[in-house]
Protein backbone atom coordinates (compact mmCIF):
# COMPACT_ATOMS: atom_id res chain seq x y z
CA UNK A 1 0.00 0.00 0.00
CA UNK A 2 1.19 3.05 -1.00
CA UNK A 3 0.61 6.67 0.79
CA UNK A 4 0.36 9.85 -1.52
CA UNK A 5 0.05 13.45 0.29
CA UNK A 6 -1.74 15.82 -2.37
CA UNK A 7 -1.85 19.17 -1.62
CA UNK A 8 -4.10 21.69 -4.02
CA UNK A 9 -3.42 25.57 -4.05
CA UNK A 10 -4.51 28.34 -5.68
CA UNK A 11 -2.99 28.82 -8.74
CA UNK A 12 -5.17 28.05 -11.78
CA UNK A 13 -5.38 24.18 -12.74
CA UNK A 14 -7.12 23.01 -9.45
CA UNK A 15 -8.77 20.26 -12.12
CA UNK A 16 -4.98 18.25 -12.29
CA UNK A 17 -5.37 17.34 -8.78
CA UNK A 18 -9.24 16.74 -8.86
CA UNK A 19 -8.16 14.03 -11.70
CA UNK A 20 -5.63 12.65 -9.63
CA UNK A 21 -7.36 12.00 -6.71
CA UNK A 22 -10.74 10.62 -9.46
CA UNK A 23 -7.45 8.62 -10.84
CA UNK A 24 -6.41 7.23 -7.60
CA UNK A 25 -10.00 6.59 -6.04
CA UNK A 26 -10.31 3.74 -8.98
CA UNK A 27 -7.29 1.87 -7.67
CA UNK A 28 -7.09 0.30 -3.82
CA UNK A 29 -3.29 0.17 -3.52
CA UNK A 30 -2.78 4.29 -2.53
CA UNK A 31 -4.00 5.91 0.40
CA UNK A 32 -4.62 9.61 -0.43
CA UNK A 33 -4.11 12.64 1.90
CA UNK A 34 -5.27 15.52 0.63
CA UNK A 35 -4.86 19.40 2.09
CA UNK A 36 -6.54 22.35 -0.43
CA UNK A 37 -5.37 25.76 0.64
CA UNK A 38 -8.01 28.12 1.20
CA UNK A 39 -7.94 29.82 -2.65
CA UNK A 40 -7.49 26.51 -3.53
CA UNK A 41 -10.80 25.65 -2.25
CA UNK A 42 -11.89 28.81 -4.05
CA UNK A 43 -10.43 28.02 -7.46
CA UNK A 44 -12.10 24.84 -7.17
CA UNK A 45 -15.60 26.76 -7.14
CA UNK A 46 -13.76 29.23 -9.81
CA UNK A 47 -12.58 26.95 -12.29
CA UNK A 48 -14.53 23.80 -11.76
CA UNK A 49 -18.02 22.45 -11.63
CA UNK A 50 -17.39 20.78 -8.56
CA UNK A 51 -16.91 21.65 -5.06
CA UNK A 52 -14.83 21.40 -2.35
CA UNK A 53 -17.17 18.52 -0.40
CA UNK A 54 -16.58 16.79 -3.91
CA UNK A 55 -12.96 17.34 -3.98
CA UNK A 56 -12.74 16.03 -0.23
CA UNK A 57 -14.72 13.30 -0.96
CA UNK A 58 -12.18 11.55 -3.25
CA UNK A 59 -9.74 11.36 -0.40
CA UNK A 60 -8.78 8.64 2.10
CA UNK A 61 -7.72 11.48 4.55
CA UNK A 62 -8.62 15.10 4.43
CA UNK A 63 -6.27 17.70 6.33
CA UNK A 64 -6.74 21.12 7.31
CA UNK A 65 -4.29 23.40 6.14
CA UNK A 66 -3.89 25.00 9.79
CA UNK A 67 -3.21 22.00 11.34
CA UNK A 68 -0.12 22.01 11.93
CA UNK A 69 -0.41 18.48 14.30
CA UNK A 70 -1.87 16.11 11.34
CA UNK A 71 0.03 13.29 11.04
CA UNK A 72 1.80 14.46 7.85
CA UNK A 73 3.77 17.12 9.54
CA UNK A 74 6.03 14.53 11.15
CA UNK A 75 8.45 12.43 9.25
CA UNK A 76 7.74 9.56 11.40
CA UNK A 77 4.81 9.36 9.71
CA UNK A 78 5.61 7.16 6.30
CA UNK A 79 4.65 8.24 3.10
CA UNK A 80 5.74 7.76 -0.42
CA UNK A 81 5.90 11.61 -1.15
CA UNK A 82 3.62 14.46 -1.99
CA UNK A 83 2.34 16.07 -4.98
CA UNK A 84 1.20 19.93 -5.20
CA UNK A 85 -1.15 20.18 -7.73
CA UNK A 86 -1.04 23.00 -8.60
CA UNK A 87 1.13 24.77 -7.18
CA UNK A 88 1.02 28.46 -6.63
CA UNK A 89 3.89 30.88 -6.54
CA UNK A 90 3.57 31.68 -3.18
CA UNK A 91 3.47 27.78 -2.24
CA UNK A 92 6.78 27.16 -4.43
CA UNK A 93 8.50 30.39 -2.46
CA UNK A 94 7.45 28.59 0.83
CA UNK A 95 8.82 25.67 -0.14
CA UNK A 96 11.68 27.29 -1.60
CA UNK A 97 12.11 29.32 1.58
CA UNK A 98 11.43 26.15 4.40
CA UNK A 99 8.87 28.58 5.47
CA UNK A 100 6.28 25.24 7.00
CA UNK A 101 3.81 28.20 7.46
CA UNK A 102 0.56 26.07 7.12
CA UNK A 103 0.48 22.02 6.58
CA UNK A 104 1.01 22.38 2.52
CA UNK A 105 4.58 24.04 2.92
CA UNK A 106 4.93 21.82 6.13
CA UNK A 107 4.35 18.13 4.81
CA UNK A 108 6.23 19.53 1.96
CA UNK A 109 9.28 20.31 4.26
CA UNK A 110 9.38 17.07 5.68
CA UNK A 111 9.22 15.18 2.51
CA UNK A 112 12.05 16.96 1.66
CA UNK A 113 13.44 16.16 4.91
CA UNK A 114 12.84 12.69 4.48
CA UNK A 115 14.55 12.80 1.07
CA UNK A 116 10.67 11.35 -0.05
CA UNK A 117 9.55 12.48 -3.44
CA UNK A 118 8.12 15.95 -3.93
CA UNK A 119 6.26 16.62 -7.10
CA UNK A 120 5.58 20.14 -8.16
CA UNK A 121 3.12 21.51 -10.67
CA UNK A 122 3.96 25.18 -10.87
CA UNK A 123 1.39 27.11 -12.53
CA UNK A 124 2.47 30.91 -13.76
CA UNK A 125 2.78 32.99 -16.70
CA UNK A 126 4.82 34.49 -17.88
CA UNK A 127 7.32 33.83 -14.84
CA UNK A 128 9.52 36.30 -13.76
CA UNK A 129 13.17 35.84 -12.69
CA UNK A 130 11.97 35.74 -9.04
CA UNK A 131 9.73 32.51 -10.01
CA UNK A 132 12.49 30.91 -11.75
CA UNK A 133 14.92 31.32 -9.34
CA UNK A 134 12.38 29.55 -6.72
CA UNK A 135 11.99 26.96 -8.99
CA UNK A 136 15.56 26.32 -9.28
CA UNK A 137 15.91 26.43 -5.94
CA UNK A 138 13.12 23.93 -4.94
CA UNK A 139 14.90 21.66 -7.33
CA UNK A 140 18.14 22.21 -5.51
CA UNK A 141 16.34 20.97 -2.36
CA UNK A 142 15.35 18.01 -4.48
CA UNK A 143 11.73 18.49 -5.52
CA UNK A 144 10.84 17.02 -9.09
CA UNK A 145 9.37 20.69 -11.09
CA UNK A 146 6.52 19.03 -13.29
CA UNK A 147 4.75 21.92 -14.89
CA UNK A 148 1.65 20.84 -16.31
CA UNK A 149 2.79 21.30 -20.12
CA UNK A 150 0.80 18.74 -22.77
CA UNK A 151 1.93 16.17 -24.48
CA UNK A 152 1.13 16.48 -28.30
CA UNK A 153 2.61 12.84 -29.29
CA UNK A 154 -0.19 10.84 -28.36
CA UNK A 155 -2.90 12.89 -30.36
CA UNK A 156 -5.13 14.49 -27.82
CA UNK A 157 -8.88 14.92 -28.98
CA UNK A 158 -9.98 16.49 -25.80
CA UNK A 159 -9.10 18.53 -22.42
CA UNK A 160 -9.23 15.43 -20.61
CA UNK A 161 -7.12 13.76 -22.86
CA UNK A 162 -4.48 16.54 -22.21
CA UNK A 163 -5.11 16.83 -18.44
CA UNK A 164 -5.50 12.56 -18.02
CA UNK A 165 -2.22 12.12 -19.65
CA UNK A 166 -0.46 14.98 -17.78
CA UNK A 167 -1.65 13.44 -14.60
CA UNK A 168 -0.58 9.78 -15.54
CA UNK A 169 3.20 11.32 -16.01
CA UNK A 170 3.31 12.62 -12.58
CA UNK A 171 1.70 9.41 -11.14
CA UNK A 172 4.63 7.77 -12.87
CA UNK A 173 7.11 9.48 -10.87
CA UNK A 174 5.55 7.63 -8.49
CA UNK A 175 5.36 4.33 -9.88
CA UNK A 176 2.24 4.45 -10.08
CA UNK A 177 0.29 3.22 -12.79
CA UNK A 178 -3.59 3.29 -13.44
CA UNK A 179 -3.48 1.93 -16.89
CA UNK A 180 -4.67 4.79 -19.04
CA UNK A 181 -1.55 6.13 -20.30
CA UNK A 182 -1.07 6.57 -24.00
CA UNK A 183 2.58 5.60 -23.75
CA UNK A 184 5.10 6.89 -26.71
CA UNK A 185 7.19 3.28 -28.04
CA UNK A 186 9.21 5.19 -30.51
CA UNK A 187 9.82 5.72 -34.48
CA UNK A 188 12.12 4.72 -37.39
CA UNK A 189 12.81 8.03 -38.09
CA UNK A 190 14.11 8.49 -41.38
CA UNK A 191 15.43 11.82 -42.47
CA UNK A 192 15.03 10.99 -46.04
CA UNK A 193 11.60 9.86 -45.85
CA UNK A 194 8.30 12.21 -46.12
CA UNK A 195 6.15 12.26 -42.29
CA UNK A 196 3.39 10.04 -43.58
CA UNK A 197 6.24 6.89 -43.82
CA UNK A 198 7.72 7.81 -41.15
CA UNK A 199 5.99 4.19 -38.55
CA UNK A 200 5.34 5.91 -35.06
CA UNK A 201 3.49 3.51 -32.48
CA UNK A 202 1.62 4.67 -29.61
CA UNK A 203 0.83 1.93 -26.87
CA UNK A 204 -2.28 0.18 -27.71
CA UNK A 205 -4.48 1.72 -24.72
CA UNK A 206 -6.91 4.27 -25.67
CA UNK A 207 -7.01 8.00 -25.01
CA UNK A 208 -7.69 7.96 -20.65
CA UNK A 209 -11.00 9.25 -19.94
CA UNK A 210 -11.31 8.43 -16.51
CA UNK A 211 -12.78 10.91 -14.64
CA UNK A 212 -14.02 12.69 -17.47
CA UNK A 213 -17.81 14.48 -17.32
C1 LIG B 1 -8.74 32.49 -10.34
C2 LIG B 1 -7.35 32.61 -9.77
C3 LIG B 1 -6.29 32.12 -10.48
C4 LIG B 1 -4.98 32.22 -9.97
N1 LIG B 1 -3.97 31.69 -10.69
C5 LIG B 1 -2.73 31.69 -10.19
C6 LIG B 1 -1.67 31.03 -10.88
O1 LIG B 1 -1.85 30.45 -11.96
N2 LIG B 1 -0.46 31.01 -10.29
C7 LIG B 1 -0.21 31.59 -9.07
O2 LIG B 1 0.91 31.52 -8.60
N3 LIG B 1 -1.20 32.25 -8.40
C8 LIG B 1 -2.46 32.29 -8.92
N4 LIG B 1 -3.47 32.89 -8.23
C9 LIG B 1 -3.16 33.61 -6.97
C10 LIG B 1 -3.07 32.68 -5.76
O3 LIG B 1 -4.33 32.06 -5.54
C11 LIG B 1 -2.68 33.50 -4.55
O4 LIG B 1 -1.35 33.96 -4.68
C12 LIG B 1 -2.84 32.74 -3.26
O5 LIG B 1 -2.46 33.58 -2.18
C13 LIG B 1 -2.01 31.48 -3.25
O6 LIG B 1 -2.09 30.91 -1.96
P1 LIG B 1 -1.93 29.34 -1.74
O7 LIG B 1 -0.64 28.94 -2.35
O8 LIG B 1 -1.92 29.19 -0.25
O9 LIG B 1 -3.11 28.68 -2.36
C14 LIG B 1 -4.77 32.83 -8.71
C15 LIG B 1 -5.86 33.31 -7.99
C16 LIG B 1 -7.13 33.20 -8.50
C17 LIG B 1 -8.29 33.71 -7.69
Amino acid sequence: MKRLIVGITGASGVIYGIRMLEQLKTIDSVETHLIMSEYGKLNVEIETTHTPEYVESLADVVHKVDNQAASISSGSFKTDGMVIAPCSMKTLSGIAHSSAENLITRAACVVLKERRTLVLMPREAPLHLGHCKLLYEAAQLGAVIAPPMPAFYNHPQTIDDLINHTVGRVLDLFDIDIGTLKRWEGTEYCPEKPPEETNSRLSAAPLAQVGAK
